[in-house]
């Protein structure tokens, strides 16, 4: 994915200043990233689907710098109108990081107008649908200016590797219902580098699975996830782990291709439960599940083996309860969800989401 972009000239076609906006979903985890090389490259495989209600919509506005400003990045974000320093300072930090495969970034002057559809404090990370909203607006100017990318293939593997360096789940987003990123020996195609699509393997009931997130708590982590990331390297479970989510995605491919949801659900709650274990059992231990979070598992589990119904968990990097199941028992888990789980919820506040189709241009 590497281009030499400096030698390209800015095109005369393009209007100054250039804008250009996206719409990026976030994406839950089945297969959990947890662990990474330098340069974020995954110590596994993972897999997510991209969700359908929780996405960040971001415009780009961007202009040759008036003044010379030599490798500073010059750059404005908005969130919700209002200019944020702390997101500021992260998107530079991630821009330094790319300068080498996009040097354009120093080049320009940057105006970035961010909103997510989900409230800031609802406890759902807005880093993936973030940074995957950003990377497209980037590969849109790559696109626009310097004409590269013009096959779709391209342009969202593009986008997927400049994601990855923001945020390493980011890079799933990029793409609607199924995605794997992380070189798998048994899925001709994955990479470290970027994320694939693997929606055409899908059985017809896993295509639109439900996503019901029961926000236990609103607070922000209290440990970031590169902190957690970086436990890893010492801790003395992790390359046993890494075997695992290996192989665990290589059993969930298979179920989700059959249409075998109590196998699914097996893999998926193990995948969850395991992210929670190491975070406990790391030389610097955190728990982020709470008293509610276990609560709303074991109702999950009991009205899974009381009604057969097809229902289960996974969980992210926090206590929120993501509650999984096909369209056909929508009914019954909105019955369940009302009338067992709601009570264990902040302010009985939950979000319905459901797969998505993927990420989406605004017209201007
Ligand atoms: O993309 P990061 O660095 O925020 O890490 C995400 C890690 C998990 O959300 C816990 C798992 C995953 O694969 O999304």
């Amino acid at each position: 994915m590497n281009v030499n972009i400096t030698s390209l000239p800015y095109s005369k076609k393009a209007p100054v200043p250039m804008i250009t906006r996206w719409k990026s979903p976030s994406n839950i985890a089945l297969v959990k990233y947890w662990g990474k090389r330098d340069h974020q490259i995954p110590q596994n495989s993972s897999l997510s689907f991209s969700l359908n209600t929780s996405f960040t919509d971001t415009q780009v506005s961007v202009r040759p710098k008036t003044e010379k400003g030599g490798d500073l990045i010059a750059l404005k974000l908005y969130l919700d109108e209002v200019r944020n320093p702390k997101f500021e300072d992260k998107i530079v930090t991630w821009f330094k990081q790319l300068i080498t495969d996009a040097p354009y970034l120093s080049q320009f002057e940057w105006e970035i107008k961010t909103s997510n559809t989900f409230p800031h404090s609802s406890g759902i990370a807005s880093s993936a649908s973030g940074m995957s909203a950003l990377a497209l607006c980037l590969t849109d100017i790559e696109y626009k200016v310097y004409g590269k990318w013009d096959k779709t293939e391209d342009f969202y593997r593009r986008a997927s590797y400049l994601a990855r360096l923001g945020s390493g789940s980011a890079c799933r987003s990029v793409y609607g219902g199924y995605t794997v990123w992380g070189k798998h020996d048994a899925i001709a195609g994955s990479s470290d580098l970027y994320a694939l699509s693997v929606s055409k393997y899908i059985h017809p009931d896993f295509a639109s699975m439900h996503d019901a997130i029961m926000i236990v708590s609103r607070s922000e982590k209290s440990v970031s996830s590169r902190a957690g990331h970086s436990l890893m390297n010492s801790h003395p479970f992790a390359s046993q782990r890494y075997l695992q989510a290996q192989q665990n995605m290589e059993n969930l491919l298979n179920f989700i291709q059959n249409g075998d949801f109590e196998g699914f659900a097996e893999i998926v709650e193990n995948e969850a439960l395991t992210l929670h274990s190491l975070m406990m059992s790391s030389v610097q231990s955190f728990i982020l599940l709470q008293p509610n979070s276990l609560e709303i598992i074991h109702r999950i589990r009991n009205y899974r083996k009381r009604t057969g119904v097809p229902v289960c968990f996974t969980i992210d990097a926090g206590p929120n309860i993501h509650v999984l199941y096909p369209e056909k028992a929508r009914e019954e888990v909105l019955s369940f969800i009302q009338n067992e789980l709601i009570e264990f919820c902040d302010q009985q506040y939950w979000i319905d989401d459901k797969t998505g189709t993927g990420p989406s241009k605004v017209i201007l």
